[in-house]
């Protein structure tokens, strides 16, 4: 059953512009980039992915919830809501589902208001700082876990 091995992908507000978006901050590959690489990488692993973005966080939190009884995992990016979201917080602790948080870049080398994570506490684990790749790696971990 596909359900069984659903891998739920998050990204959250102005993901969808990457490749243009700061890209000595997050690179050049695109969010189509990423989706195609966890895609090729998920039929490696016997999964299947499904990729959601948005820069409203009430899909977001209607993302989580939809997800809550259809995946095995979740991978989310909240982005800038990462620093802010009780909404999305409380939606992640509904899951029973292994989550990993991931962020592009090493938020803790910059901002202070970036070092803050309204999430950490309630996911599995946590991918910062090693660009894109860190999505393929939170695959890969979750594919060890579910
Ligand atoms: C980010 C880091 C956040 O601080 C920022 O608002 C983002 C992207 C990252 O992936 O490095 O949009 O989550």
């Amino acid at each position: 059953m596909t359900e069984q091995k659903k891998i739920m992908v998050i990204h959250g507000p102005n993901l969808n512009m990457l490749g243009k978006r700061e890209p000595e901050v997050y690179g050049t590959a695109t969010l189509e980039d990423v989706n195609r690489m966890l895609v090729q990488r998920a039929t490696e692993l016997d999964l299947v992915v499904e990729a959601f973005q948005s820069n409203h966080e009430g899909e977001l939190v209607d993302a989580i919830q939809a997800a809550v009884d259809t995946c095995r995992g979740m991978i989310i990016n909240p982005a800038a809501y990462t620093h802010t979201s009780v909404a999305i917080k409380d939606a992640l602790i509904l899951l029973d589902a292994p989550v990993i948080e991931v962020h592009i870049s090493n938020v803790y080398k910059r901002e202070p208001f970036r070092h803050v994570s309204m999430v950490s506490d309630v996911v599995s684990g946590k991918i910062v700082g090693l660009g894109v790749l860190g999505y393929k790696l939170a695959l890969d971990a979750l594919a060890e876990m579910v």
